[in-house]
């Protein structure tokens, strides 16, 4: 159990749906299903851990370069999934919320994001975020837009603009891990100003493949952490 943190942030780049798909003969869109699975049982695990903001990256500003079967298959897959959850998530005390840009996806889908972010709203156990046409980049060129409306511009200011321009709050905007799978090193454009003072941890598992205790294993590697954001151990408060 992480034992402060009642804004305890978990954020994760699932990685590894296609591979683990090739690497058993089977269609990318297998892949897609099986990390499907391995959301739920992260979702149900990760209130038990400690973790209180669960964000996950689900579709990147740059995804819609894929072929379009696959991403019709990966809206139509969020859509039934957001269906299917909801009502265990309202059950569960979870809110769910998708942040990223809204006005090119599809109706069905955010329709389907809408209901169930309004059937879960108030769930206080775990905050679930699914980062859905999310560009980090992107949503800061929109912030910088913005920015003219405020007269004093400061860290919390441009926080609270980014926020807006993807859909979220600041209550949400630091992260205290990220977890990438699949063995690649980078960030992908995700949270790239939430990610500031953030510890990451890099796994080969792929995503669907990730387990309780691979999530067990990530956060038992932050607790060895000394964070320190930029200053000396001495100077650090507890
Ligand atoms: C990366 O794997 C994964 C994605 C681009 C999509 C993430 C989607 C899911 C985990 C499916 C379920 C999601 C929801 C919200 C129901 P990849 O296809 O890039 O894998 P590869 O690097 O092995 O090709």
């Amino acid at each position: 159990m992480i034992q402060s943190a009642s804004n305890f942030h978990v954020a994760i780049i699932m990685d590894g749906n296609g591979r683990w798909a090739t690497q058993r003969g089977l269609a990318r869109s297998e892949g897609h299903r099986a990390g499907a699975e391995a959301i739920r049982r992260v979702v149900r695990a990760a209130p038990l851990l400690g973790v209180r903001i669960l964000t996950l990256y689900a579709f990147s500003g740059s995804n819609w370069g894929r072929p379009a079967s696959e991403v019709m298959e990966l809206m139509r897959l969020f859509e039934c999934f957001f269906r299917a959850e909801r009502a265990e998530w309202h059950a569960q005390g979870v809110s769910a919320r998708a942040v990223g840009r809204r006005d090119r996806l599809p109706t069905r889908l955010l329709k389907a994001i809408e209901e169930a972010e309004e059937a879960t709203r108030g769930g206080d156990r775990l905050r679930l975020r699914f980062a859905i046409d999310y560009s980090g980049q992107d949503v800061i060129v929109e912030a910088a837009r913005r920015l003219q409306e405020v007269r004093v511009p400061d860290r919390e200011a441009f926080s609270r603009l980014l926020a807006e321009a993807a859909h979220s709050s600041l209550e949400d905007a630091t992260v205290d891990l990220l977890v990438r799978t699949g063995g690649e090193h980078r960030l992908s454009d995700f949270l790239l100003w939430e990610l500031a003072y953030t510890e990451l941890y890099f796994t080969s598992c792929l995503w669907p493949d990730f387990a309780v205790k691979d999530l067990e294993a990530a956060l038992a590697d932050f607790r060895s952490r000394e964070r320190r954001y930029g200053r000396v151990p001495e100077h650090i408060a507890v």
